[in-house]
C-alpha cells in the first residue's frame, strides 16, 4: 500500500516536472544558422548574443539619479525624447502648415446597422506639392457618448483593408512605377481589419495608409509631406531631421488632431497600431506624441522595441545600409550603426518614453529578424519605469511561454508564429484594449 502511494508521488512528481520541462523548453526560441545580410552577418544563436550592458533610464546623462516622478516627467523624459528625436528618427515640424479636412464621407450607417462609418481627406499644403491622407472610421452606432478609438496605420490603402465595398478606392504605392496608383483591384487583403469584433466590443476603429503620408521608398521625398517643409534649395531634409518613420508619425497626429474635433471619437481614449516597420512607427508616435493614450505595437523590432546592444536578428548596420532601410530613419542614425553600444540609449528607454500609458509588445516566436526575446527583455527593462510612474511592467526576467500575455500596463505578448499578426492576435488587443480603455 505504501509502496503504491509513493510510486503515485514518484509518477505525479515526473508529470510535474516534465510540465515544467516543457514550459521551459517552450519558452526558449530555437537557435537557427547565421546568414548574412546586406554583407553584414546575423547572429541567430543565443549563445553569441554577448554580453551587454543597458543604459539605465532612471539615471540622467549627467549620471544623478531620476528619483521622483516629477523628475522624470519634467527632465528625464525630455531629455531621452531629444536623443531619439536628433539620433534616431529625427525631427519633425510641430504645427502642420496649411491642412484641410474633407470630409468625403459623412456619418453613414454600415455594417447592417451595427456602426456609422466616416470617410476623410486630410489635404497637406495646395499647388504642386500637395499632398493628401485618406482616413476611414467606423463607430459603434449603439454607443451612450464618444468611443473609445483603436487607429491603425496600415500598408493598404483603407478600401483594401476592410470588406466593405462603399469604401472610397484609394491609392497604392507601386514600386516598379515609383508613384501612387489607383487600389481599384481586388484586395489581397480583404477584411483584413476585424471591424465587426471591434463595434461589438464597444470600440471604434480607423484606418489610413502610411504611403498617403510619405512613400515607403529611398529617393521618393518629392512625393511626401517631408518635401513641403524643405528649405529653398535643399533637397534632402537636415541630418537630424525626419526620415520616413517620423513623418508616418506625422500622419498619425494629424488624425489624432481630426479625432481632437470629431464628436464620435472620445480623444481622451485614443489608441493606435501597427506592423513591423509600422510597428516602429507607432512606438515613435507614442513616445512623440502624448496624446495618444496607448500602443500596440507589432513585430517592431529592430528600430522599433528590440534592444540594439542584443546581438540577434536584425542590427542597426543593417537598417542603416545604403539602399536598404536608411530613408525610414534620419542620417545621424548611422552614426551607432558600427557600434551600438556606444549609442546613449536603447530600445528600453523608447518603451519608457511611453510610460505610464497601456503599451503591449506583439511579436512572433520565429520572427527571429525581428528578435522577440530583445523585445521582452527590453520591456522588463523598462519596467522600472513604469513602477516609478505608478503603473505595472513586466516583472518576470525569463521569456514567457507562446500566446500568454504578461505584464500590466506595459505587457508582451509573443504569439506562435513569424512575423507579423496571426487573427488570434485581434483578441489578444482586444481584450488589452478593453482593460485599459474600456468603460
Ligand atoms: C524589413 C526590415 C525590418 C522591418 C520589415 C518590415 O525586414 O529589415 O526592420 O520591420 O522590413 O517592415 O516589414
Amino acid at each position: 500500500m505504501r509502496h503504491r502511494r509513493n510510486l503515485l508521488i514518484y509518477v505525479s512528481a515526473l508529470v510535474l516536472l516534465s510540465a515544467h520541462a516543457a514550459t521551459t523548453r517552450a519558452a526558449e526560441l530555437a537557435d537557427y544558422p547565421s546568414e548574412v545580410k546586406a554583407d553584414i552577418p546575423v547572429n541567430y544563436t543565443e549563445a553569441e548574443v554577448g554580453d551587454y550592458e543597458l543604459p539605465d533610464p532612471l539615471s540622467f546623462e549627467s549620471g544623478q539619479p531620476v528619483d521622483s516622478a516629477a523628475a522624470w516627467r519634467e527632465r528625464r523624459r525630455p531629455e531621452l525624447h531629444a536623443i531619439f528625436e536628433r539620433h534616431q528618427y529625427g525631427r519633425a515640424p510641430a504645427e502642420p502648415r496649411e491642412i484641410r479636412y474633407e470630409v468625403t464621407e459623412p456619418p453613414t450607417p454600415a455594417l447592417d446597422g451595427a456602426a456609422v462609418r466616416e470617410q476623410v481627406t486630410i489635404h497637406f499644403g495646395t499647388g504642386d506639392t500637395a499632398q493628401h491622407m485618406d482616413l476611414l472610421v467606423y463607430v459603434p452606432a449603439d454607443r451612450d457618448g464618444p468611443s473609445p478609438l483603436l487607429l491603425s496605420i496600415s500598408f493598404m490603402p483603407n478600401n483594401m483593408c476592410v470588406d466593405d465595398p462603399a469604401v472610397h478606392v484609394g491609392r497604392r504605392w507601386d514600386r516598379r512605377e515609383g508613384r501612387r496608383v489607383a487600389a481599384d483591384g481586388p484586395s489581397p487583403f480583404p477584411g483584413r481589419l476585424p471591424v465587426r469584433q471591434f463595434i461589438d466590443r464597444g470600440f471604434a476603429i480607423a484606418t489610413f495608409c502610411y504611403s498617403d503620408v510619405d512613400p515607403d521608398a529611398p529617393g521618393a521625398i518629392e512625393q511626401g509631406v517631408r518635401q513641403q517643409y524643405l528649405p529653398a534649395g535643399k533637397s534632402q531634409p537636415a541630418d537630424d531631421e525626419w526620415g520616413a518613420i517620423a513623418a508616418w508619425c506625422w500622419g498619425i497626429s494629424r488624425a489624432v488632431d481630426y479625432f481632437e474635433a470629431d464628436d464620435l471619437i472620445d480623444a481622451q481614449r485614443i489608441a493606435i497600431t501597427g506592423i513591423s516597420r509600422l510597428g516602429k512607427t507607432v512606438m515613435w508616435a507614442g513616445a512623440n506624441d502624448q496624446r495618444i493614450a496607448a500602443v500596440i505595437a507589432s513585430c517592431s523590432g529592430e528600430g522599433g522595441a528590440a534592444l540594439s546592444r542584443r546581438n540577434y536578428g536584425e542590427t542597426i548596420a543593417h537598417l542603416t545600409a545604403v539602399g536598404r532601410f536608411d530613408y525610414q530613419f534620419c542620417k545621424n542614425y548611422q552614426h551607432w550603426a558600427p557600434d551600438p553600444t556606444a549609442a546613449p540609449v536603447d530600445a528600453h528607454e523608447l518603451v519608457a518614453l511611453i510610460a505610464p500609458r497601456p503599451l503591449l509588445l506583439q511579436t512572433g516566436t520565429t520572427d527571429k529578424w525581428s528578435d522577440p526575446k530583445g523585445e521582452f527583455l527590453a520591456a522588463a527593462a523598462a519596467t522600472p519605469v513604469y513602477e516609478l510612474l505608478g503603473e505595472t511592467g513586466v516583472e518576470i526576467t525569463e521569456l514567457p511561454d507562446p500566446d500568454t500575455l504578461v505584464g500590466g500596463t506595459l505587457a508582451y505578448y509573443m504569439h506562435d508564429g513569424g512575423h507579423g499578426m496571426v487573427p488570434g492576435d485581434w483578441q489578444v488587443f482586444l481584450d488589452f484594449l478593453q482593460q485599459h480603455l474600456g468603460e
